[in-house]
């Protein structure tokens, strides 16, 4: 597996982090701009970025966006860059966000997600997310969701 390494993002991390978001969701999935990656840095909400390294220079590989609720963790966003993907980044960056889930002592993560989005709902499922709510037009005219959530008594040691 490749080496990858998680830390907090901050604002000298905010092009890449566009650069992984272009790479990942099409215009009309409402890409986050450069502009609510700085909002979410300056609102202390959790924003993990996964780093690999490739011939010795490491490059920003993925991220995770995390809303912090009153006794809850809604995972706002989780992409990787296309280059990165099936090597573990996801599953690394998903690890980090259910650890800082334990260590805030919330009850539960939950999370949107396109039903047809496989490859999400399989890694969700790996980390014990349910599907909980079936979201009609959540993301627009026809284009519907789902909700799943994991408590946290359910975590295994992934
Ligand atoms: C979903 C996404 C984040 C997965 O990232 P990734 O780094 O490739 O995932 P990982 O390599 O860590 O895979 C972890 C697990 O996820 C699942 N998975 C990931 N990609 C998969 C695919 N193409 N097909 C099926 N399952 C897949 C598997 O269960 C995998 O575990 P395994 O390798 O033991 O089978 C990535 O595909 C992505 O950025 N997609 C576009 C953005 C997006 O849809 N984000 C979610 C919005 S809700």
């Amino acid at each position: 597996m490749m080496q990858v390494s998680i830390r907090s993002a901050d604002k000298s991390d905010i092009k890449e982090l566009v650069e992984i978001e272009k790479s990942s969701f099409v215009s009309g999935d409402g890409p986050l701009s450069s502009k609510s990656f700085r909002y979410h840095i300056e609102r202390s909400n959790i924003l993990f970025i996964a780093s690999v390294n490739i011939n010795d220079k490491c490059v920003a590989a993925g991220y995770a966006l995390v809303l912090p609720r009153k006794n809850s963790m809604r995972l706002y966003s989780i992409a990787v860059n296309p280059a990165y993907r099936g090597k573990g980044v996801a599953h690394e960056l998903l690890k980090e966000v259910m650890h800082c889930a334990a260590k805030r002592k919330v009850a539960s993560v939950y999370l949107e997600v396109r039903p047809d989005n496989e490859a999400a709902i399989l890694l969700y499922r790996k980390f014990g997310f349910c599907k909980t709510a079936e979201l009609s037009d959540y993301y627009g005219e026809g284009s519907h969701g789902i909700r799943m959530i994991v408590s946290l008594q359910a975590i295994s040691n992934n």
